[in-house]
């Protein structure tokens, strides 16, 4: 029994400027989830949004906020994030981030949010599978963390699907980095339910029509590899 497809839309390839005119797009198309990738300049190369804006993200829209903190010290923040998307989503933290892992479980969960643990492409799945039956959703990065818009990178495969084989299976699998309509239907067969999108979806003409042929693609994929779905 897997779970089933849901499409996470990132709004890091978004227009910053027109945040809620993109939202509603993607809203109207059935987006699953928003994806925001919270960038802090240490553990990437890069630095994007904070609480503040989640908040006023939170005002446009009651799709679920799917918040990826790829930052040293998330125990720090999961409060104001926690708050910001007012209990409504998850949280997802990286591996390589937290000395103990138990710990910002625990705080993510004491919030109302639910909880995701990531890897990065070099960090070995052993490296998480102590903590798999504590999480609602493991996330395998797909690319090095910090930018949208780069190639997807095929060690993710066997990661989703050793992930697959040794999590519960009410747990979701994310993947997010470089996906495209050319590779989605490769990382479900691997076991992928919960596919993250930004260039693939905001850097197209029609950002709803690109969401729907995703979610498609990959539900015929797990229909042919005749998956019985719960929820
Ligand atoms: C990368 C981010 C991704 C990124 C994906 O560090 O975690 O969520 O936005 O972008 P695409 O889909 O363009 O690879
Ligand atoms: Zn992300």
């Amino acid at each position: 029994m897997r779970n089933k497809i849901k499409i996470s839309a990132s709004i890091l390839a978004a227009n910053p400027m027109r945040f809620e005119e993109d939202i509603k797009r993607i809203e109207a198309a059935g987006i699953d989830l928003i994806h925001i990738d919270v960038m802090d300049g240490h553990f990437v190369p890069n630095i994007t949004i904070g609480p503040f804006i989640v908040a006023g993200i939170k005002q446009i829209t009651d799709v679920p906020l799917d918040i990826h903190l790829m930052i040293e010290h998330p125990e720090r923040y999961v409060e104001a994030f926690a708050g910001a998307a007012e209990g409504n989503g998850i949280i997802t933290f990286h591996i390589e981030t937290v000395e103990n892992p138990k710990e910002i479980i625990s705080l993510i969960r004491s919030t109302g949010m639910k909880v995701g643990i990531s890897l990065n492409p070099d960090t070995p799945v052993e490296m998480v599978e102590n903590f798999l039956d504590q999480v609602d959703m493991a996330l395998v990065m797909s690319v090095n963390p910090g930018f949208a818009g780069q190639k997807f990178i095929p060690i993710a495969l066997s990661k989703i699907a050793r992930l697959r084989d040794k999590g519960p299976d009410k747990m979701d699998i994310q993947v997010d980095g470089g996906i495209t309509p050319d590779n989605i239907s490769q990382v479900v067969k691997q076991g992928a339910n919960v596919i993250v999108a930004a260039s693939a979806i905001f850097k197209t003409s029609d950002p709803g029509s690109a969401i729907k042929s995703l979610k498609q693609i990959a539900e015929q994929t797990m229909e042919k590899e005749a998956v019985n779905l719960v929820n």
